[in-house]
């Protein structure tokens, strides 16, 4: 039987969820279905205040009205250009937010991960091409018991066996350190540091 979401109740979501979606996440047992500033409802109705905001992703708050319109007039104009093209609100962005964070360029991504991939891409490229690292030599340090997300480069980098476990082998050049401890990270760096001068 087909259900509209507004129709289901908590349990009927969840089922649905637990039956056809990938078990890769485990949320609380709290249907959402609308939600408007720092409110949420659930599919009962219940009225709840929103103290994660998407883990800041809408701290915005839901549905704020001049963040939908600008969405449904850019979509209703042009929905997407791919990379392959130039368009003409992408340079107007950029311009923004690098003016805003007073940083010089940017890279828009579109998730968290992807974001801390792309970290890791950076400092690599720069430790090739300014600090002379040796090729495929460079090494990435973590702190013990971080979490950024689940690609493969976050579950090499992870401490935790519910996200790494069954996903090996995992990505080489990763090195992690406890979580707040200033000397054992200086002593990784300074072993780095002799290695690089050997
Ligand atoms: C602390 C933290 N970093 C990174 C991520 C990954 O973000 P995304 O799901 O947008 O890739 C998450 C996602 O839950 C997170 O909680």
């Amino acid at each position: 039987m087909r259900f509209e979401p507004s129709t289901l109740t908590t349990e009927q979501a969840i089922e649905l969820e637990n039956k056809y979606g990938a078990h890769n996440y485990h949320p609380l047992p709290v249907v959402i279905s609308r939600g408007e500033g720092v409110f949420l409802w659930d599919v009962e109705g219940k009225k709840y205040y929103d103290f994660l905001a998407a883990y800041s992703a809408v701290n915005q708050g839901h549905c704020h009205p001049r963040i939908i319109q600008a969405l449904i007039d850019q979509a209703t104009k042009l929905t997407l250009t791919s990379r392959a093209f130039h368009n003409d609100v992408l340079g107007e962005y950029e311009e923004f937010m690098t003016r805003l964070f007073g940083f010089d360029k940017l890279l828009p991504m579109n998730t968290g991960v992807e974001g801390g991939e792309t970290a890791i891409k950076l400092a690599r490229r720069w430790g090739y091409d300014v600090k002379g690292v040796k090729k495929h030599d460079a090494k990435i340090i973590f702190a013990e018991g971080n979490f950024w997300g689940r690609t493969l480069s976050a579950i090499s980098a992870s401490t935790d066996p519910t996200s790494y476990t069954g996903f090996g082998p995992y990505m080489p050049g990763f090195e992690i350190v406890p979580y707040h401890d200033i000397p054992a990270l200086e002593k990784h760096l300074r072993i780095r540091m002799l290695l690089l001068l050997w």
